[in-house]
């Protein structure tokens, strides 16, 4: 059974799936799929250049998306400095990613199961001293192959690649990166940087997303005409 959610902005696509930033969520989903035509994009990390650009939003959106859809999905918290999807699912966050690196306990006890039917969340656990040599290990390496037999996408919330390395060390271990561009906010240069900060750590950089997207009232409407859900209450949403 899932769980009551709140923070409904956030979490649209579970709050508002017949909405049409629901159904932009959808459209990223299925872009996807095109995507993996030629390779297998199982394992996805999103990052962008700064902060608040909208990449936690972002993840968590497409992994109830594609959950909804009938894949099982893992959504991991590797933003190890600012993390937040424990807010945006309402769980705790005692133990999690953090605690699993360190040997103390498996992903398995950790997990958050069916905190959307098909999603399981892994929180960040407690914050430590070192993130990057955390990501950059071993251990680390190691947990996406075994995870990736158990469930059919592996996203990865991350820190801003410009910011610290570990968006990099990460992208470099996993099948494919989405790159969140903010718009009329992320600079073209700080973009141009980042794609190649991530191309020089080896990773796949799959597509980009345009958040916060301001759409005109009249191309939501037209949106809209289409997908009609109960609450009227969207003036204040971007996409
Ligand atoms: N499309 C959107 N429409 C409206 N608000 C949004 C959208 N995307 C993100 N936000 C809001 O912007 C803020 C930052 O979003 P989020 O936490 O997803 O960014 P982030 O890039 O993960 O930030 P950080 O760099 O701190 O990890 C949040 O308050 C979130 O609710
Ligand atoms: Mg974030």
């Amino acid at each position: 059974m899932a769980k009551k959610l709140s923070r409904d902005h956030e979490l649209i696509t579970y709050h508002r799936p017949k909405s049409p930033f629901a159904e932009a969520y959808r459209t990223l989903r299925t872009n996807l799929g095109f995507a993996s035509v030629d390779h297998s994009y199982r394992s996805i990390l999103v990052s962008s250049t700064s902060p608040q650009d909208g990449k936690s939003t972002t993840i968590a959106n497409l992994a109830v998306t594609l959950a909804q859809a009938g894949n099982r999905v893992m959504l991991l918290d590797c933003d190890l400095r600012k993390p937040v999807l424990h807010h945006i699912f309402k769980v705790d966050n005692h133990r999690g990613v953090t605690n699993c690196l360190m040997h103390q306990v498996t992903i398995e006890e950790v997990a958050h199961e069916g905190v959307v039917e098909n999603l399981t969340l892994v929180t960040s656990g407690p914050i430590p001293p070192n993130p990057a040599e955390m990501l950059g290990s071993e251990r680390t390496r190691s947990l996406w192959p075994a995870l990736l037999e158990k469930y059919d996408y592996v996203l990865i919330d991350a820190p801003p690649v410009l910011a610290v390395a570990d968006a990099s060390i990460l992208a470099s271990q996993v099948d494919g990166v989405i790159l969140v561009v903010r718009y009329a906010a992320t600079r073209y240069d700080l973009a141009k940087k980042a794609k190649e900060q991530l191309l020089n750590a080896n990773a796949n950089i799959i597509g980009v997303v345009l958040n916060q997207f301001k759409m005109e009232a009249k191309e939501y409407q037209y949106y809209y005409y289409y997908s009609r859900d109960s609450s009227s209450d969207t003036s204040s949403l971007k996409l």
